[in-house]
């Protein structure tokens, strides 16, 4: 299966540090193509480093601050050196010259980059690049070798003509070669579970209608129900697209993102992410939206006059993904019910057309809350899941996925 570098790469976050090069400059481009693939960069510039490339090129480019220094006192106390250690999916050294690798295989920690090197517990990656010499000497060649047995992703250097007029191997690869190099790391990196090689499609949160520019109807949905499944299918290996509504939610890790607003907005990503080997339809989108929304704002007029609020219906988002050529092999919807909550899930199995309904009583668990008690309605019965947190729930309901899938 060809390697989708945005898949492997989407939300990841990445630390770079930059060592003192002429291929620095090299780094500000794949510091570009890196943020292209939907990944974050934060950039550490050695001292070295600052002699080829300037922090305020690396800072526009990643939009994050550049860290440079261990002494930092304001940097120390927003964050702290182990912390910016620990905070990336992967540590890239590039260019990573004989010098800074010397001191990498040593261990020595005096200066930021080395120290972020020493303490971190995150894969490390390192790019070389320097005089075909310097590479080829012994004690370069002796420090690869101990950086490799510690388990430093230690790239080959491109061959060809150097900055300094020889030939030869030292060369930095091209930016577009280390970019597949991170891709094909952070994608062994992904969960596999039973998940994988699937593609997974959620919706989760509620709708907003515009009724005017500053009003609009909305619901108490919280989204962390259909967040938390997708974090559980990422975790499982899947390939998870969640189509947000607005809510204020961090994305789980390696999940791939889509905020919409209205429910109109919600069916056109839904449509964009097809295929999918799986739709799991956890939104309450609102059923209706103002027939006309106003360009102004509706005044109050003081004659006691109440605007008309006439409504129309909203596409049924779930019946036209199961009636539609592209419908995945497996939909599930939910159903938030307050009353006869599983006579009401068996109904709407047969009028949407889904394969499960998963229900959940919002007059016993409200909207918002920490606790779900999910029930699993399919042509075959009913599975009670029990009360749980909804991270529980999120788990419980992706097993379920990943038995029939078995
Ligand atoms: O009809 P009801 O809103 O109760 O159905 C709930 C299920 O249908 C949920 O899976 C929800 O995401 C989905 N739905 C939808 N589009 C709508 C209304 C509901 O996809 N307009």
């Amino acid at each position: 299966m060809p390697l989708h570098k945005r898949d492997a790469m989407n939300g990841k976050r990445i630390l770079l540090i930059i060592g003192g090069g002429i291929a620095a400059y090299k780094a500000c481009e794949l510091v570009r193509l890196i943020r292209k693939q939907g990944a974050e960069v934060t950039c550490v510039l050695t001292d070295g480093g600052a002699h080829f490339v300037t922090a305020m090129t690396l800072a526009a480019l990643s939009e994050n601050p550049v860290h440079t220094t261990l002494w930092d006192l304001k940097n120390e106390v927003e964050m702290g050196h182990i912390q910016l250690s620990r905070q990336a999916d992967l540590i890239v050294v590039c260019p990573a010259t004989a010098d800074l690798m010397a001191r990498m295989a040593a261990g020595i920690a005096d200066d930021l980059a080395t120290t972020l090197l020493l303490a971190t517990d995150k894969p490390v990656m390192a790019v070389p690049a320097m005089n075909v010499r310097m590479w080829q000497h012994a004690a370069t060649m002796r420090n690869v070798a101990t950086l490799r047995s510690s388990g430093v992703t230690v790239l080959d250097p491109d061959d060809g003509m150097m900055a300094c007029g020889e030939y030869g191997p030292g060369r930095l690869p091209e930016p577009d070669a280390v970019l597949a190099a991170i891709a094909s790391h952070l994608d062994s990196q992904r969960a596999k579970g039973p998940l994988t090689g699937k593609h997974i499609l959620i919706t989760a949160g509620p709708t907003h209608e515009p009724i005017d520019p500053v009003r609009y109807i909305a619901n108490r949905s919280s989204g962390k129900q259909g967040f938390a499944i997708a974090a559980a299918a990422a975790q499982a290996g899947a390939k998870v697209t969640l189509v947000a509504g607005p809510v204020n939610l961090p994305t789980p890790p390696g999940v791939t993102r889509i905020d919409v607003e209205t429910a109109r907005q919600m069916s056109a990503a839904v449509d964009a992410a097809l295929p999918a080997d799986i739709a799991i339809m956890v939104a309450a989108v609102a059923d209706w939206r103002s027939a006309g929304e106003a360009n102004q704002k509706i005044k109050k007029d003081g004659s006691g006059h109440v605007p008309p609020l006439e409504l129309v219906e909203n596409p049924d988002i779930l019946a036209s993904l199961c009636k539609s050529a592209r419908r995945p092999p497996l939909v599930i919807g939910f159903a938030a019910e307050t009353n006869d909550v599983l006579a009401h899930a068996k109904a709407k199995l047969a009028r949407k057309g889904a394969d499960w309904i998963v229900a959940n009583d919002v007059a016993t668990h409200k909207m918002g809350g920490e606790i779900n008690a999910l029930h699993i309605v399919s042509a075959t019965g009913i599975e009670s899941l029990g009360e749980m947190s909804k991270d529980a729930a999120a788990v419980a309901l992706v097993q379920r996925i990943a038995d029939v899938l078995a």
